[in-house]
């Protein structure tokens, strides 16, 4: 069985004003089950007092991208090595707004993810249809597609987290119903076990897209979803934590 993980992603939001959310996220999470993480992906500019806040406490601290090199010449990028010295463990890989942005696609993604992994940090690769292709009946075959793509070899052995994130459903109030999010676990799932076997069957699968404290319970209950990848709602510590306890709760 997989871990459950609520993750935050702030997006391009947040200044050193905002840390006071960080601090009251990490108080929120007192008395911590251990078969849950939590963590919020913050911008690169708060990452390390963010990660300096979080000491101590039970909230991780993860990056949103890293660049696929060790270091070298890319003025602007962020090395996976950059991000874990700051005193993040996770990053984001491959979401649908760097891939849109800037044209990542999946081999980067994968090669991002295995820099992160040897960095010592967990990637969160995301994947997920646009509108469009789900309209065209080709959600799983796309989504398939990117797992294939964007989670790299090293999977099977180490700790990687996966995101499925519509992209039609990012920042627009619009969620997938339960059976459309269940169908596509079902297919992520099915790819990650098929070719890692029993580690492809524990690897954390999170929702994305408009989860907030009123749709989280519905969503969280969904067969295969362990966890969420929350981006407007993650803003707001009451917010976030409210997701959270939904998670804790369908724990016990
Ligand atoms: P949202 O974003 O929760 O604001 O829709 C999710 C994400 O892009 O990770």
């Amino acid at each position: 069985m997989a871990r459950t993980v609520i993750a935050g992603n702030w997006k391009m939001h947040g200044l050193k004003a905002d840390l006071a959310v960080i601090q009251a996220v990490a108080d929120g999470l007192a008395d911590k089950p251990d078969n849950i993480e939590a963590l919020l992906c913050l911008p690169a500019t708060l990452v390390a007092s963010g990660a300096a806040l979080a000491a101590g406490t039970d909230l991780e601290i993860g990056g949103q991208s890293c660049h696929q090199a060790g270091r070298g010449a890319h003025t602007g990028d962020i090395s996976a090595e950059m991000l874990a010295d700051a005193g993040a463990s996770h990053v984001i890989v491959g979401h649908s707004e760097r891939r849109a942005d800037h044209g990542e696609s999946d081999g980067q993604a994968a090669a991002q993810a295995e820099a992160a992994i040897a960095a010592g940090l967990t990637p969160i690769i995301c994947v997920g249809e646009t509108l469009a292709e789900r309209e065209s009946g080709k959600a799983l075959e796309v989504v398939t597609k990117q797992v294939l793509g964007s989670v790299p070899e090293a999977a099977g052995t180490t700790s990687v987290i996966v995101a499925y994130e519509p992209v039609w459903a990012i920042g627009t109030g619009h969620t997938p119903t339960p059976e459309q999010i269940e169908e596509v676990h079902a297919a992520i799932r099915a790819t990650l076990s098929q070719r890692f076997g029993d580690a492809g069957a524990k690897i954390p699968l999170l929702y994305g897209g408009s989860m907030k404290p009123g749709n989280a319970a519905e969503i969280l209950a969904v067969q295969d979803v362990n966890g969420g990848l929350i981006g407007g709602a993650s803003l707001k510590a009451e917010d976030f934590l409210a997701i959270y306890a939904a998670a804790v709760s369908q724990l016990s």
